[in-house]
């Protein structure tokens, strides 16, 4: 059935008709279609558009032809042309006249759109409970580690002794960042096109603060023309979605790195790990692997809606069409990833003992040598200059910085004495980092608790 059929001649070509049907993927739509037309139906209805006990004829079938979906009893039908189509066919059989009068004052234009938004609405909060849930998990584990000592790194060269926490903490910062992004991507899908009908609005006299309020959207688009061609809030989920999988590639970059024979910093759990069909020894980090390559197809899904969209002239093209797939499959992965991921990570074996020796060598405590000479009135410059020459000593002697003599420190300056050891373990390199975003287990503790608060309130 078409619903356009009246001024057509000939049939649609099959094949014309297959490529041109959404209703393959946009059958996931059915709930948020059939809210849409029972909140305008009744709108009709009290309006005095359509009679009342239309209205209610209509309503009456929709929550039956709901209910049959779920449970199974009504197959959506595939080779309707939309989810839109499909319903509205379904409702005209059960409800007859009434069902016909449904689409007064309406277009799937509007339709769709509004569709859409209570979809993506729906989906960044189920999102970002699953983030709140990695990030906890996150906060859980740097509340373990506040004392693990680990090398942070930059250039992948170990650079300064950070803990295990405070790198913890670094991506439970991006992930404050995403749920900022995926309310503001919320925030603007919460506009309701309805009443803009195909293009230019109508002449009925439509309630659409009625329909507003009973489909919980927060405003009603101003302009009829934009409510039915904008597709930003697409834009600003996917964006949302390309941050959050960008962050958790760089997560499961580190996760590869630190299972592997030269880190040894994590084990993956058996559960979140696979083996080789030909090397018995092998454990592989193929979740992490796969989020980083999953990474790719979402930032697909935000390039190909910005191509779609940059050449539309206004309003409603076939060509938008297009933004489902995009948006669907984008929500699909990262609903996949998050949980995957957040029993990777709380199943996670953390080896604080290699981390710490990593800490240990490196050098990593060569800028605390440095930063004793200033304290002691040597100009930066020079007090790097000093330390890099007794790097090289280490170097040449195979040992720590620690492990140098007092003679060979004063070799290269006349400033150093004894005191220089208790300035320069791991642990007190970490603990003199007390500037307030640093890693001294003060600032870390705080910052678990700001977390916590900005989390769950
Ligand atoms: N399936 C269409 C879409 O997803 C619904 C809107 C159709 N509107 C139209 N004028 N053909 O965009």
């Amino acid at each position: 059935m078409k619903l356009w059929g009246g001024r057509f001649t000939s049939a649609a070509d099959a094949a014309a008709d297959h490529f041109h049907s959404s209703i393959s993927f946009d059958k996931r739509l059915y709930r948020q279609d059939i809210a849409v037309s029972a909140a305008h139906a009744e709108m009709l209805g009290r309006q005095g558009i359509i009679p009342l006990r239309d209205a209610e004829e209509i309503c009456r079938a929709l929550e039956e032809i709901l209910s049959d979906i779920e449970s199974g009893r009504l197959a959506i039908d595939e080779s309707a042309e939309d989810i839109h189509t499909f319903i509205e066919k379904i409702l005209t059989e059960r409800a007859g006249e009434a069902g016909k009068r449904l689409h007064t004052g309406r277009s799937r234009n509007d339709q769709v759109a509004t569709d859409m938004r209570m979809y993506v609405k729906e989906e960044a909060e189920a999102i970002e409970s699953e983030l709140k849930t990695l990030a906890a998990t996150f906060l859980a584990l740097a509340k373990e580690h506040t004392d693990t000592i680990m090398p942070g790194y930059t250039h992948m060269q170990r650079a300064q002794p950070v803990t295990l926490a405070h790198h913890l903490l670094a991506y439970v910062e991006m992930f404050k960042r995403d749920l900022r992004r995926l309310a503001a991507a919320r925030e603007a899908a919460d506009v309701m096109p309805l009443g803009a009908c195909a293009l230019a609005a109508t002449s009925y006299p439509l309630d659409r603060e009625f329909t507003r309020v009973k489909l919980g959207f927060g405003a009603a688009a101003a302009n009829s023309l934009d409510a039915v061609s904008d597709r930003d809030f697409c834009g600003d989920l996917l964006y949302a979605f390309a941050m959050i999988m960008m962050h958790i590639s760089r997560l499961c970059e580190e996760l590869v790195l630190w299972s592997s024979q030269e880190f040894q910093f994590v084990e993956i759990s058996d559960s979140y790990a696979t083996g080789s069909s030909i090397m018995p020894q092998k454990k592989n980090p193929d979740m992490a692997e796969l989020m980083r390559g999953k990474t790719g197809r979402v930032y697909g899904g935000l390039i190909g809606l910005l191509t779609v969209m940059k050449g539309l002239p206004l309003t409603y093209n076939t060509d938008m069409q297009e933004d489902k797939e995009a948006v669907f499959d984008a929500i699909d992965t990262v609903k996949m990833c998050l949980p995957v991921l957040n029993g990777m990570m709380a199943s996670l074996r953390l080896n604080a003992e290699t981390m710490s020796e990593a800490a240990d060598g490196g050098f990593t405590n060569a800028t605390d040598v440095a930063d004793w000479l200033v304290k002691k009135g040597v100009a930066f410059r020079d007090a790097h200059e000093i330390t890099g020459r007794l790097v090289l000593r280490c170097i040449a002697g195979g040992k720590t910085l620690e492990e140098l003599s007092i003679e060979e420190y004063r070799a290269e300056s006349e400033v150093f004495n004894a005191d220089i050891y208790g300035a320069i373990s791991a642990r007190q390199c970490v603990e003199a980092r007390t500037v307030d975003c640093g890693p001294a287990r003060a600032n870390t503790e705080r910052l678990i608790a700001q977390c916590e608060e900005y989390l769950w309130k």
